[in-house]
C-alpha cells in the first residue's frame, strides 16, 4: 500500500454517435408526444449509435480523448476497466477489444457491470488498485449501446435510453493534491424493477424468448423512479458526511442523467441547488453506464469544473444498486 498517495483525474473524453433522434422521430413509430417526453423526463433529443457500431467503437472514441487530454499514450496504459451492461460480446471483455483498439500493449483489464452505477463503482476499484501499487494509471470507460436491449415498441423505455460513452484517465498523484475523499456502494438485489431477462445462464435465449421480448429491457418506472429521488438524496448527504464536508462545499455534482424531475425532486430533498448538477440528458438522455462520464467530461471542458473543487459523482440504477465518489479534483 502507497500511504499518502492521492489518485488525480488526468484527463477526461467522451463520444456521442452522429445520429440525433428528436422525440418528434419518435413519435412516428410510437404512441407518444414530444410533449409528453420533455414533461414527464426533460429528455428533448438523444444519440443512437449507427448500424454496426458497438460499445468498443464508441468507448474507443472516448478513450483517445481522455488519453490526449492526460497526456499519455496507449503504450502507457497499466490498466483498462469498461463499465458497460451492453459489451460486444458476452465474452471477450470489452476492456480487451479497447485494449487491442488502442494499441495498449502494456495494459491489463476488465469489464465491470453494474447497470447505471457501473462507471462510478469503476472509479472506484480504480483508485483501490492504483493506492496499492498494482498499477500506476487507470483508463476507466463508461459505454453503451442501450439501443440494442431497449424495446422499439415500448414507449415506457425506449423514449428514455440511449448511447454514447466517456472516459477518464485516472493516475497515482504522489503529492495528494488531488485524491478520491469518500466513496459509498450499495446493493438491494432486485430482478424484478429493472431486468432483461432473457439471454443469461437463468432465461436461456430462445425463438421464444425473442418472441416476447424478454431480450429487452423491462422496467417499472414508478418503482424506479422512487427508488431513485430516495437514493440519490441520501447519497449526497452520506458521501459529504464521510468525507468531513457538507452539500455546501460542493462545487459540482455529476449525476446520473436520469430523468430531470428525478434530479430535481433529489437536490430538493437534498437541500442543493440544482444548478450546482452536471445536467445534459435534454440532449443525451439515459445513457447508463456512460452518463456520469460524458456529463464529466463536458463539466470539465466547459471549465466548471477546475484544480482543487470538490465534486461529487453520484449514481443509481439496476441491481438496484447505486455508487458515489467525492473527488477533491
Ligand atoms: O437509469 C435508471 C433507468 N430508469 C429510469 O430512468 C426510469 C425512472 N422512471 C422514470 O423516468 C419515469 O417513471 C418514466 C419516465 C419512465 C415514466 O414517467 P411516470 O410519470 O412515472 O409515468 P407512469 O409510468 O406512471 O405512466 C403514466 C402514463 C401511463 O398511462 P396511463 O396508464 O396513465 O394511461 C403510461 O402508459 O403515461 C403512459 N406513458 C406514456 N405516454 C406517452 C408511458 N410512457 C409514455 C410515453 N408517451 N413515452
Amino acid at each position: 500500500m502507497l500511504a499518502n498517495m492521492g489518485v488525480r483525474f488526468a484527463g477526461t473524453g467522451s463520444y456521442l454517435p452522429p445520429r440525433v433522434v428528436t422525440n418528434d422521430d419518435l413519435s412516428r413509430t410510437l404512441d407518444t408526444t414530444d410533449e409528453w417526453i420533455r414533461t414527464r423526463t426533460g429528455i428533448a433529443s438523444r444519440h443512437m449509435a449507427l448500424p454496426g457500431q458497438a460499445a468498443s467503437d464508441l468507448a474507443l472514441e472516448a478513450a483517445r480523448k481522455a488519453l490526449d487530454a492526460a497526456g499519455l499514450k496507449p503504450a502507457d496504459l497499466e490498466l483498462i476497466i469498461c463499465a458497460t451492461m451492453t459489451p460486444d460480446h458476452v465474452i471477450p471483455s470489452t476492456a480487451a477489444l479497447i485494449q487491442r483498439g488502442l494499441g495498449a500493449e502494456r495494459a491489463g483489464g476488465f469489464d465491470l457491470s453494474s447497470a447505471c452505477s457501473g462507471f462510478v463503482l469503476s472509479v472506484s476499484a480504480a483508485q483501490g488498485l492504483l493506492r496499492t501499487g498494482a498499477a500506476k494509471n487507470a483508463l476507466v470507460v463508461g459505454a453503451e449501446v442501450m439501443t440494442t436491449f431497449s424495446d422499439p415498441t415500448d414507449r415506457a423505455t425506449y423514449v428514455i435510453f440511449a448511447d454514447g460513452a466517456g472516459a477518464a484517465v485516472l493516475v497515482q498523484d504522489p503529492e495528494a493534491r488531488s485524491d478520491i475523499l469518500a466513496m459509498r456502494q450499495g446493493l438491494h438485489g432486485d430482478v424484478d424493477v429493472l431486468s432483461v431477462p432473457a439471454g443469461g445462464s437463468r432465461l436461456k435465449t430462445t425463438a421464444e424468448t425473442v418472441a416476447a421480448g424478454d431480450h429487452f429491457i423491462k422496467m417499472k418506472g414508478r418503482e424506479t423512479f422512487k427508488f431513485a429521488v430516495k437514493t440519490m438524496s441520501g447519497l449526497i448527504a452520506d458521501t459529504c458526511a464521510d468525507a468531513g464536508v457538507t452539500p455546501a462545499d460542493l462545487k459540482v455534482i455529476v449525476p446520473h442523467q436520469v430523468n430531470q424531475r428525478i434530479l430535481e425532486a433529489a437536490c430538493e430533498r437534498a437541500n442543493i441547488d440544482i444548478g450546482r448538477c452536471v445536467i445534459n440528458i435534454d440532449r443525451v438522455g439515459n445513457t447508463s453506464a456512460a452518463s456520469v462520464p460524458i456529463a464529466l467530461d463536458e463539466g470539465v471542458r466547459s471549465g466548471r469544473i477546475e484544480r482543487g473543487d470538490l465534486v461529487l459523482l453520484v449514481a443509481f440504477g439496476a441491481g438496484l444498486s447505486w455508487a458515489s465518489a467525492l473527488i477533491r479534483w
